[in-house]
């Protein structure tokens, strides 16, 4: 088996890890900075922390604090603006998914004319941008540490991943203290998104030893860690296992892409505005029930992950329980059904038909269409 292994250059990781954001940053040569991050980052003083390292190394600071969730292409062209106008020569993203991907997406325009959404387009080539450094201050996405930023083309409508090398940031630093106030919601709603990419990652079609490592990992650090720290925030063990496993799986599925659940989790998000931890919460026991027959012995390690024993079980047993677990994780870390979100039931076909386009789709490990997908959103309709 042939298959190759990207990541990130450099991760620092670990508590007090932002602490150094200022030096490390002097040591890949800049001078002066765009720092890209939203209002509650703002407010939270994160914002502060790091900027102050920066400033005591000197750098310059320009500041972006526009950042929206499902980054909105018009914002991050407005950022791109400010930060040619100002001829930075590096972005500082700090916040959570949102916030990095603008980040990311800004850079992408200063190596690559606008508009950010002609790179929707996976074929054309895209130059280098200038240095990235990602402060995650969630444990989910992972986008520190993979390649794609998602975007939203507010013309059309549609979310989609912008990927290519002005997107892999030259260094990330991951500091779990930054999750310690993170509200149970937050924390459970990320780390379902966790766990889906570690289960994904491990099971799409480009699925490879390594991202099988990796997976195991983040899955039995998922099911160990988020009811602690959803119960106390304050744990920092808990915090730190979980910034960890949410960064593997980022740098596994930087590898491997991601297949049914966040096909269909990316539809919910677009068609029902509903956060992306709870869309994946909803589809990721649907796809391991789906995919159960032709991975077994997948399904089987993903199940021993989660502390369940598997001994004797078929493919299609193990996928039930390992289904029925992740139902009852999300309903114990206090995420809702469709029901409880009430969301319309008649447009679930738009979002079967819209999950067969989204580029997830292509590495599901087991021939799919929109009729099949449409069942699969019934039947997790009525649980
Ligand atoms: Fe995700």
């Amino acid at each position: 088996m042939v298959f190759s292994l990207n990541s990130t250059p450099e991760i620092l990781f670990g508590s007090g890890a932002s602490e150094q954001t200022g030096a490390k940053v002097k040591e890949l040569g800049c001078k002066k900075v765009l720092v890209v991050h939203g209002k509650h980052i703002k407010k939270s003083g994160i914002a502060d922390k790091v900027i102050d390292t920066l400033v005591k190394e000197g750098i310059e600071i320009v500041r972006f604090e526009e950042v929206e969730p499902d980054p909105p292409d018009t914002i991050i062209e407005k950022g791109a603006a400010v930060a040619k106008e100002a001829n930075v020569d590096g972005i500082i993203g700090i916040g959570g998914g949102s916030a990095q991907d603008t980040a990311k997406a800004i850079n992408v325009l200063l190596g690559n004319a606008p508009p950010i959404t002609r790179f929707l387009d996976k074929s054309l080539k895209m130059n280098p941008g200038k240095m990235l450094v990602l402060l995650p201050t969630t444990a989910g996405t992972g986008s520190e540490a993979n390649n794609v930023a998602v975007i939203t083309d507010t013309k059309n409508g549609v979310k989609g991943g912008v990927k290519g090398p002005a997107c892999v940031p030259n260094l990330a630093i991951v500091d779990p203290d930054f999750t310690l106030d993170l509200l149970p919601r937050i924390t459970a709603i990320t780390g379902m998104d966790t766990l889906a990419h570690g289960v994904e990652s491990m099971t799409t079609i480009l699925a490879q030893p390594m991202a099988e490592l990796l997976c195991e990992k983040v899955i039995s650090l998922v099911v160990q860690n988020l009811p602690v720290a959803i119960k106390d925030g304050k744990n920092l063990e808990a915090r730190t296992n979980l910034s960890f496993a949410a960064m593997i799986a980022g740098m596994s599925f930087d590898n491997t892409v991601l297949h049914l659940g966040h096909a269909i989790a990316h539809t919910m998000g677009a068609v029902y505005h509903i956060p992306h931890g709870i869309a994946c919460s909803i589809a990721l026991p649907e796809a391991i029930e789906y995919i159960s027959d032709v991975l077994p012995e997948k399904i089987k390690i993903i199940g021993r992950a989660m502390g369940l024993d598997m001994e004797g079980k078929s493919g299609v047993e193990a996928g039930k329980e390992v289904a029925d677990f992740v139902r009852q994780f999300s309903k114990d870390m206090g995420l809702p059904t469709m029901k409880e979100l009430d969301l319309d039931k008649d447009l679930l076909k738009k979002v079967a038909e819209l999950a067969m386009k989204d580029d997830c789709a292509m590495f599901i490990p087991k021939e799919t269409n929109s009729e099949i997908i449409l069942e699969l959103l019934y039947r997790a309709y009525e649980r």
